[in-house]
């Protein structure tokens, strides 16, 4: 098992990283210390970690840095004395991509090459270089089959040619310079702290407020979705006991079409929010709009590799994981309010601009 004493997460102002700093401090026995680096984009919030920066106050530290500046992740790495870098920080949102596909190539591309250039440069004090990719890096699945750590490279949009230079660069620096990496690629999460422009937050927000549910295309497309907290438990897993140079991938055995997944949300919505005035169900608001180009069809992931390895495996499921996340936007009235009135970007400025 390995132990780290000062772990580099970047991007744990945004959905998945903030609910791994909380999973490290709050779920396994990891005794050290957190910096976040983080450049608070649109999509990173520290709000979402108030609590555990009120709890473990010296052990967490957020640091406003951006990844795309070469001497500021160099800098962090040895005044910190990183031992552990787990790179979350990226642009995520496969339709922004489409449109303004620069950032993606500066944060995802170059900003990945300055963190594993700074990671070399603290040459025998790195135990690891954790890699969180994404399984779009494979492309689109036809009706049948499942995505494996050996299927090839096809990614499609902006943002997933950029995950997919960013994991061959990761590669390239543990296979030249024996750098030790890992790598996990997993699918669609969903659960509690996702900025609303993802598809489950956006269904769960625009449902309780009774606005129109955009469904791209048919709503035929078919992703496999993976509770965060399942997530965050399958990267700490990887940390701390896959060998160097290894690849994951994990899903959540739980394929749904887009369709499906909206009629679930306005159903439990439906169950445990007040009804809309007009007395119709939710699902009524479900509006067909044009579809993503380049809209892969089917995403799934065989995870038999991280299940047998090492045991994991999923703890929610569609039925409860669905429940648990809709009931979590319905109790955390000050996190989405500050999101959805873009308040907690005046929090930032006046907390984080100094630091
Ligand atoms: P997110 O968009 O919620 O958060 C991204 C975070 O990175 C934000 O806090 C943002 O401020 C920060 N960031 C962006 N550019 C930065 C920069 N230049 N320097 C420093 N910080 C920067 O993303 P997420 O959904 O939490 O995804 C985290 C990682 O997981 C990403 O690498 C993503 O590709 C990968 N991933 C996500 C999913 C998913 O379903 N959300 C699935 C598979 C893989
Ligand atoms: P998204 O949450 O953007 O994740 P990704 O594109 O990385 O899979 O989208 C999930 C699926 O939902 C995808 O097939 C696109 C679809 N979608 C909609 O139909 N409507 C929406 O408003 C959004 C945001 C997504």
């Amino acid at each position: 098992m390995r132990r780290f004493k000062n772990i580099l997460v970047t991007g744990g102002a945004g959905f998945i990283g903030s609910n791994f700093i909380r999973h490290a401090f709050e779920r396994t026995d990891f005794d050290g210390r957190i910096v976040n680096f983080d450049a608070l984009t649109y999509a990173g919030n520290p709000r979402s970690l108030s609590d555990i920066e009120a709890k473990f106050g010296p052990r967490y530290r957020l640091l406003h840095a951006d990844i795309r500046d070469a001497s500021a992740v160099r800098e962090a790495m040895e005044r910190f004395e990183i031992d552990a870098v787990v790179h979350f920080a990226a642009e995520s949102h496969v339709d922004r991509s489409i449109v303004a596909p620069d950032d993606f190539v500066q944060t995802n591309i170059v900003g990945t090459f300055n963190l594993l250039q700074a990671a070399r440069e603290r040459g025998g004090a790195l135990a690891l270089f954790h890699h969180v990719s994404t399984d779009e890096v494979f492309g689109s699945l036809g009706p049948t089959g499942f995505f494996t750590e050996t299927t090839p490279y096809a990614p499609h949009s902006p943002y997933s040619a950029s995950k997919a230079s960013s994991d061959h660069l990761v590669r390239a620096f543990h296979d030249t310079y024996g750098l030790p990496t890992t790598i996990t690629n997993c699918s669609n999460n969903y659960g509690p702290y996702q900025f609303p422009e993802k598809l489950i937050p956006l269904m769960i927000l625009n449902a309780l407020e009774g606005r129109p549910l955009p469904v791209y295309g048919a709503g035929l497309n078919v992703r496999d979705w993976l509770h965060v907290e399942d997530h965050c438990e399958a990267i700490w897993t990887v940390i701390t006991r896959a060998e160097s140079g290894s690849t994951w991938c994990v899903g959540g055995r739980n394929e749904r079409t887009n369709a499906d997944v909206v009629r679930t949300i306005c159903e439990i919505v439906d169950r445990m929010a007040p009804p809309l005035q007009s007395g119709a169900p939710r699902a009524s608001l479900v509006t067909h709009v044009a579809d993503r180009p380049g809209h892969d069809l089917r995403y799934a992931i065989d995870c038999s590799k991280i299940e047998n390895a090492f045991g994991w495996t999923q703890s929610y499921t569609a039925e409860n994981g669905f429940d648990q996340t809709v009931r979590w936007y319905l109790d955390n009235h000050a996190w989405v309010d500050s999101v959805r009135t873009g308040a907690y970007r005046d929090w930032i400025e006046k907390n984080y601009a100094a630091r």
